[in-house]
């Protein structure tokens, strides 16, 4: 059986995947770490924590634990890491997941906003960051009908480490575009995002889709940025059918 490890996005934590490790625990074992400087996670970070830093340090959890190969997936920023570790380590993957994420490297105009964020995170603490970003992330749908959810996520961002955001935002700020690197990705992957997804619209994902040799999308209807936490059994469902192609 292939173990499934997911990397959550950007400010999140681990706790993002609470539906899979549940959900999916009948299918397949499902790791879920922190990010460095993320939820329980309480190492250092540097001023600029780069997609290439947070895979190595992937890269060392695999080696830790004597685990050869895994299907990788990561939503948004982790797919960011999760696309840097096949670029370095594809020999390690089973399979590819890229959830609600694109391929491409920030504009200038975004590269600004980026230390934008990181000056507020510093600056002002988790609190109005994580109130503004909730409905970015969620649906309107998802928020109208699950307001606890909404809640959960703004907690859930508010209790963020400011020097593990601010350096993931810089990190993230330099990652290079990786579309041509996947055309040599060799694994089954599968694309997933979410109807509604503001930040990483449709687009990214057929950009991403093209990249990739023989990848498959699925499209969450209802959801939008965070389509696992939104729609887990639609979510799940895809999830399940991708990994059991891979055995
Ligand atoms: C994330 O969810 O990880 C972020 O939206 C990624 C980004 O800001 O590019």
């Amino acid at each position: 059986m292939s173990l499934l490890l997911l990397l959550h996005g950007f400010p999140l934590d681990n706790t993002l995947w609470a539906p899979q490790v549940e959900g999916l625990s009948g299918i397949t074992d499902v790791i879920a770490p922190d990010l460095r400087g993320f939820g329980e996670d309480a190492r250092a970070v540097p001023e600029v924590m780069t997609m290439e830093a947070y895979a190595r340090d992937v890269n060392g959890l695999l080696d830790d634990r004597g685990i050869d190969r895994v299907v990788l997936g990561g939503l948004s920023m982790g797919g960011y890491v999760a696309m840097a570790f096949a670029e370095a380590w594809p020999e390690r993957l089973a399979g590819l997941l890229l959830i609600n994420t694109r391929a491409t490297a920030d504009d200038e105009a975004g590269k600004r906003g980026r230390e934008d964020t990181a000056q507020r995170a510093l600056g002002q603490g988790m609190t109005v960051i994580a109130r503004a970003m909730v409905p970015t992330l969620l649906s309107e749908r998802t928020r109208q009908r699950d307001p606890a959810l909404a809640t959960g996520v703004e907690a859930l961002i508010a209790r963020q480490r400011t020097d593990a955001v601010a350096a993931a935002s810089r990190g993230m700020a330099t990652r290079p575009d990786r579309h041509a690197a996947l055309a040599s990705v060799p694994v089954p992957t599968l694309i997933v995002t979410g109807e509604h997804d503001m930040l990483m619209p449709l687009p990214t994902s057929l950009a991403l889709q093209a990249a990739v040799p023989n990848a498959d999308l699925v499209v969450i209807p209802g959801a939008a940025h965070l389509s696992n936490l939104e729609e887990p059994a639609a979510f799940n469902a895809a999830v399940g059918k991708f990994l059991a192609t891979i055995r």
